[in-house]
């Protein structure tokens, strides 16, 4: 059987072309949108990495989920001061989630709380992204928006603690190998990365009704 990580990859590869291809997602990275609709996306974000980054604490000290648990990851504050600089200083009164953006982090807060190996697929399908794919978006929103390279509004791209990610990548990949699951548990885990997959699509969905330009 493949390892661990190469079928959760495998598994989850045609929802990952289907994420990337949505009209919202296209849009955006064609530079056909607004800087509105960027600063609504980071929005949409915040809810998303509130849930997996108040649910990682509680998780400290599980063996499944404890290994991924990592600060240099955590996306909250670079969030904060990226709507701060979209929004301004009242970011905060302003915000509020889509209905899938609900959805989507009260999966997360629910894994965070009763299935730890749950919250593991979340933990991949955003971080492991963030810093693939990720880094493609930052360089587009410079390069539309005029942020400032790895600056204020593209900081939650910006892993300031992770030297090489290739390397970073590499580490996680066999940290998903060393999970302690049997094989039956592990299936669920996949399952449970297309919802995760799924439920950013939705997200995309719903930012791409509100903001329709390929339509
Ligand atoms: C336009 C948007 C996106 C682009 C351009 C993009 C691009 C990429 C690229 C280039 C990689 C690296 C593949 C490799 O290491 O060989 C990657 C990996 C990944 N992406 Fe995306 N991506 C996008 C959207 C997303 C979304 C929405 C998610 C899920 C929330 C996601 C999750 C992942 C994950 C989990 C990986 C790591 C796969 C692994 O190595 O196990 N990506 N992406």
């Amino acid at each position: 059987m493949d390892s661990f990580s190469a079928l959760i990859r495998t598994a989850s590869h045609e929802q990952h072309v289907e994420a990337e291809s949505s009209a919202f997602m296209a849009d955006l990275l064609g530079g056909r949108l607004g800087v509105d609709a960027y600063a609504r996306y980071t929005e949409q974000l915040w809810f998303v990495y509130e849930a997996l980054e108040s649910g990682a604490a509680r998780l400290a000290s599980d063996p499944v989920a404890s290994p991924f648990v990592r600060p240099e990851l955590f996306r909250l504050a670079a969030l904060e001061r990226d709507l701060e600089h979209l929004r301004g200083p009242d970011w905060r009164s302003a915000l509020t989630a889509l209905p899938a953006t609900r959805v989507y982090a009260d999966r997360v807060a629910t894994v965070a709380r009763d299935w730890p190996a749950g919250y593991v697929a979340h933990h991949y399908t955003r971080y492991l992204g963030d810093l693939s794919g990720g880094q493609i978006i930052r360089d587009k929103a410079e390069r539309t928006w005029g942020f400032a390279r790895k600056g204020d509004g593209v900081r939650f791209y910006v892993f300031d603690r992770i030297a090489n990610p290739a390397a970073f990548k590499r580490e996680y990949r066999a940290l998903l190998d060393a999970v302690p699951l049997d094989d039956l548990e592990k299936q669920r885990v996949v399952t449970e990365c297309k919802r995760a997959f799924a439920l950013n699509t939705d997200v995309f969905r719903a930012l791409g009704e509100e903001f329709p330009l390929s339509a």
